[in-house]
């Protein structure tokens, strides 16, 4: 399989807790290489198109809030499978439950507010992948 790309966000809580370079060391040290960085700071047009298929969920406008709650990292990484390779790093959604030994289960948790903070994004699949490096670091897509 050709080498993939992925993108990376630590999020707003990630940042504010001190733990981007925590974040980015764990992808680092599972042997997948960083080819950009960037800070960001989303707004509600770049969101509507980063999380397109949630825009009609019930949580959405706090994920919005708590997305545009403070500056990220965005990053991309690339290697043989490094979607799978991150996402599996990355933990599942929810940090309270997710398996210890992943990034949100070692370092998330629940916190009063209605949104789900969870540390990092990681995209899902190739297209998507592409997409959201297109939204992020304003590269053409193609
Ligand atoms: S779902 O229901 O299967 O579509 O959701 P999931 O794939 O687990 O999550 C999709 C993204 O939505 C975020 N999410 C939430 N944000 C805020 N509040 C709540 N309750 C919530 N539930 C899910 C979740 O973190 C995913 O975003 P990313 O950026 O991919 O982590």
């Amino acid at each position: 399989m050709a080498s993939q790309r992925i993108l990376v966000l630590v999020k707003p809580d990630g940042v504010r807790r001190h733990l981007t370079g925590e974040v980015l060391h764990r992808i680092e040290r599972k042997g997948y290489s960083l080819s950009n960085i960037s800070w960001v700071q989303a707004d509600e047009e770049r969101l509507a198109r980063h999380y397109a298929e949630l825009v009609n969920r019930p949580f959405y406008p706090a994920l919005v809030e708590y997305m545009m709650s403070g500056p990220m990292v965005a990053a991309i990484f690339t290697g043989d499978r490094v979607i799978e390779g991150v996402r599996s790093l990355a933990g599942s959604t929810d940090p309270t439950t997710a398996a210890p030994g992943t990034i949100r289960g070692d370092l998330g948790r629940a916190w009063s507010g209605e949104s789900t903070m969870n540390i990092v994004h990681a995209s899902d699949s190739p297209e998507n992948a592409e997409k959201e490096i297109a939204i992020w670091f304003g590269e053409a897509e193609g």
